[in-house]
């Protein structure tokens, strides 16, 4: 299982460097109901994206400035992957942090090649690999972001997981952003023909530097290709993500090939 904690779930994105505590608490618990091996991955919220739109590391490197905004970008990012280590100890899960810089080729944004081996032995003692958004060397862009969600797909496919479940702040996909229009529709299932619908979502906005809810959705239908389905569920509401993670589907919106 790959479970997706959404930095829109475990941190307040409207106020820099905030931690939501009791939620990251509570879904701790509610991923220890989880008896499988899983691999987690969180999200930047307001810890990683602020620090690096202003350095513009998503736009690669123009002047040597931008490398101190790399180091307090993934700086960023290790504080809160320290909270939820925290918050998954707290719980009983024997989680260990993997730095995504340091185990990931990135080349044009995208990951070229990742070594997985030490992913695949902690999940074969029973540990979870917990890994997140990160600033990165690029090949081509000299310097990128690697989004959660991207390393939630790639790690997916590698590791042949059945399924995929990510958290976010919102009930799932709608036809337009939930926060700016009122009563927007909620899709429940998306798959490769909705293309169209795809290209009309937009992104989260400026808070997000990875794009958004399209640019997740995008990249989960590149998993359906492969056959993997994955439900996007609104994490904090108590127990969709425990409901998400033991099988339940239909709780949000699911992406799946057809
Ligand atoms: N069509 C849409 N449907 C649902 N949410 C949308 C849509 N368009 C924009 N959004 C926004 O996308 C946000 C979720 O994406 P966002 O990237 O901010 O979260 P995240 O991936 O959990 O955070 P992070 O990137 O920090 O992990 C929601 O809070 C919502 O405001
Ligand atoms: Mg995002």
């Amino acid at each position: 299982m790959i479970v997706k904690l959404g930095g829109s779930v475990i941190t307040d994105k409207s106020k820099k460097f905030t931690v939501k505590c009791s939620v990251l608490r509570r879904l701790a618990r509610e991923l220890a109901s989880y008896t499988g091996p899983s691999v987690v991955i969180h999200g930047g919220g307001s810890f990683g994206h602020p620090v690096a739109a202003k350095y513009g590391i998503a736009d690669g490197y123009k002047s040597k400035g931008q490398l101190m905004g790399l180091s307090l970008t993934h700086q960023a990012m290790e504080r809160l992957n320290s909270y939820v280590i925290q918050a998954f100890q707290g719980a009983g899960i024997p989680a260990i942090p993997m730095q995504p810089s340091a185990c990931t080729v990135v080349s044009g944004g995208r990951i070229k090649s990742m070594e997985i081996t030490p992913i695949k032995g902690m999940l074969d003692l029973g540990i979870t690999p917990v890994l997140y958004g990160d600033a990165v060397p690029d090949e081509k862009k000299g310097i990128s972001i690697l989004s959660g969600d991207q390393i939630v797909v790639y790690l997916a496919k590698k590791l042949d997981s059945p399924r995929v479940v990510l958290g976010v702040d919102v009930d799932g996909v709608f036809a337009a952003n939930p926060k700016k229009e009122e009563e927007p529709m909620l899709v429940k299932k998306i798959t490769l023909a909705d293309r169209k619908l795809v290209d009309l979502l937009g992104t989260a906005g400026s808070d997000d530097v990875t794009g958004g809810m399209k640019k997740k959705v995008e990249e989960l239908l590149e998993l359906a290709k492969q056959g993997v389905e994955a439900e996007i569920v609104n994490a904090t509401k108590p127990n969709f993500l425990k409901k998400a993670v033991n099988g339940e589907s239909g709780l949000g919106t699911i992406i799946c090939r057809r």
